[in-house]
C-alpha cells in the first residue's frame, strides 16, 4: 500500500495586523491584559475588503507546489478546507484549481470547520493509500473575521484570518500513520453560523431575513467549548496515538489547533506532552479556523523543529461539535530547496493558467453563442 507523505507546504497570511489594543481604540470593553491572559492572543491578521478564501488558498498553495518542486499540472485532487468559502457554490477548491492551473485535478471542498484541515489531511492520504490518486493539494482557509459581530467581545477577539497548504505525494516509506475523526451534532448550538444557509436565509444585503438577532453572525459559548475541547483533544490525540503505535514519548511535535493557548498547555499536559515539544503561535494570528495548523506547520518547520523521521501529532477541533487527530512521520528533507528558477516557473505557470481559463471561459461564450444562432436558425 503507498503511504501518503507531506512533501510541500505553504502558508499566507494578510498583511493587516490587529492588535489587542485595537479593540480597545475601538471602545470595546476589554483590554490587552484580559486577552493575553485569558487566550494568548496577542494580535491577529485581517483581510482587506478585497481579499476573498481563495486568493489566500492560492497564495498558500503555490508556496507549497515551490517547496515541493512541483507541477500544478500533476495533481490529481484538491481539497479547500474551509467554512468561510468565497461563494456557495461553486466550491472554493475548484476557483483555486484553475488558478493554478492544475487541470488534471479533482476540486472539493470540506467543511469540518476549524477541524476541517486535519479532516481534509485524512481525507486525501485515504486517496493517496487507496491507489486513487499520487498527489493531492490539501488546503486550509478561513476568513472567519466577516462573520465576526465587532460589538460582542466574547467572540471578536479570538479570530484571525489565513491559509495554509500542503502536498501529499504518494511514498514507499512511510507518511501519514493514523487518523481519526469525530463529530457530536448534539453541541451544533455551542458554536454556530446560524444564518446564510437553508435554515435561516441570507437576504441580499448579508443580514438575515428572520429577524435582527445578527443571525448572520458568529455566536459561541466559550466556557463551554472551552471544557470540551481540552478533553476532546486529548482523547482524538491519544487514540491516533495508539492506532499509529507511538506513545507520547515517541511524539516528536505537537501541532494542536491554535484556538486558545490554554487549551494547547492543558491538552499536552493530559497526553503527557512535556511543554518543549508542543508548537504554538496563536500569539501571533488568533484561531485562524481551517488554517491554524496547516500555518503552525510552516512556521514550525521554519523554526527548525521538524526534521527527517519525526513523528508529528496533530489535533484539532471545532463547530460540528468536531474533533480530527492525525499523526505522520516527516519524510522529507526540509534543507532541500527546489531548483532557483522554480517560483519563476511557478509565476509562469500562473500566468499560463489564466490565460487557459480566460480562453476556456470566451471558447464557452462563442460556443454558447453559435449554438443559439443555430437553433434560430433551425427555428
Ligand atoms: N474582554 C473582557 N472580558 C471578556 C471578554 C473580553 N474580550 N470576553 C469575555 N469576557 C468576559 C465575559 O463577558 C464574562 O463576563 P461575566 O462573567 O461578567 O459574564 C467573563 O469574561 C467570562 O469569564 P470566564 O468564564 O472566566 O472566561 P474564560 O476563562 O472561559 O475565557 C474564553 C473565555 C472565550 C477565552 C474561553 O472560554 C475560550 O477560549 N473558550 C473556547 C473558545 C474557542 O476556542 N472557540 C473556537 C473553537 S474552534
Amino acid at each position: 500500500m503507498p503511504h501518503a507523505q507531506i512533501v510541500g507546504w505553504g502558508m499566507y497570511v494578510p498583511s493587516r495586523v490587529v492588535a489587542n489594543d485595537s479593540f480597545v481604540k475601538m471602545g470595546l470593553d476589554t483590554s490587552n491584559e484580559w486577552i493575553a491572559s485569558r487566550t494568548g492572543i496577542e494580535e491577529r491578521r485581517l483581510v482587506g475588503k478585497n481579499e476573498a478564501t481563495s486568493d489566500l488558498a492560492v497564495k498558500a498553495s503555490l508556496q507549497a507546489l515551490h517547496t515541493a518542486g512541483a507541477h500544478a499540472g500533476d495533481i490529481d485532487l484538491i481539497i479547500v478546507a474551509t467554512c468561510t468559502p468565497d461563494h456557495v457554490m461553486p466550491s472554493t477548491a475548484s476557483l483555486v484549481q484553475t488558478r493554478l492551473g492544475a487541470t488534471r485535478a479533482g476540486a472539493m471542498d470540506l467543511n469540518a470547520a476549524c477541524s476541517g484541515f486535519v479532516y481534509a489531511l485524512a481525507t486525501g492520504a485515504g486517496q493517496i493509500e487507496s491507489g486513487r490518486a499520487k498527489q493531492v493539494l490539501v488546503v486550509g482557509a478561513d476568513e472567519l473575521s466577516i462573520h465576526l459581530d465587532w460589538k460582542d467581545r466574547n467572540t471578536c477577539v479570538l479570530f484571525g484570518d489565513g491559509a495554509g497548504a500542503v502536498l501529499l505525494r504518494a511514498s514507499q516509506e512511510a507518511g501519514v500513520l493514523s487518523s481519526t475523526m469525530g463529530s457530536d451534532g448534539s453541541g451544533a448550538d455551542l458554536l454556530i453560523i446560524p444564518a446564510g444557509g437553508s435554515r435561516i436565509r441570507a437576504n441580499h444585503n448579508g443580514k438575515s431575513n428572520r429577524n435582527a438577532n445578527g443571525d448572520q453572525y458568529l455566536k459561541m459559548n466559550g466556557p463551554q467549548i472551552f471544557r470540551w475541547a481540552t478533553q476532546m483533544m486529548a482523547k482524538a490525540s491519544e487514540d491516533v496515538m495508539a492506532a499509529s503505535g507511538l506513545k507520547p514519548e515517541q511524539v516528536d511535535l505537537f501541532i494542536p489547533h491554535q484556538a486558545n493557548l490554554r487549551i494547547i498547555e492543558a491538552t499536552a499536559r493530559r497526553v503527557g506532552i512535556p511543554s518543549q515539544k508542543v508548537f504554538s503561535n496563536v500569539g501571533h494570528y488568533g484561531n485562524t479556523s481551517a488554517a491554524s495548523i496547516p500555518i503552525a506547520l510552516c512556521e514550525a518547520i521554519a523554526a527548525g523543529r521538524v526534521k527527517r523521521g519525526d513523528n508529528i501529532l496533530l489535533s484539532s477541533f471545532g463547530a460540528g461539535l468536531s474533533w480530527a487527530a492525525l499523526a505522520v512521520r516527516w519524510g522529507v528533507s526540509v534543507q532541500a530547496r527546489p531548483t532557483p528558477w522554480s517560483p519563476l516557473r511557478l509565476q509562469i505557470e500562473t500566468r499560463m493558467a489564466a490565460v487557459r481559463s480566460a480562453l476556456r471561459k470566451q471558447n464557452r461564450r462563442v460556443r454558447t453563442s453559435i449554438d443559439s444562432t443555430l437553433h434560430r436558425d433551425q427555428d
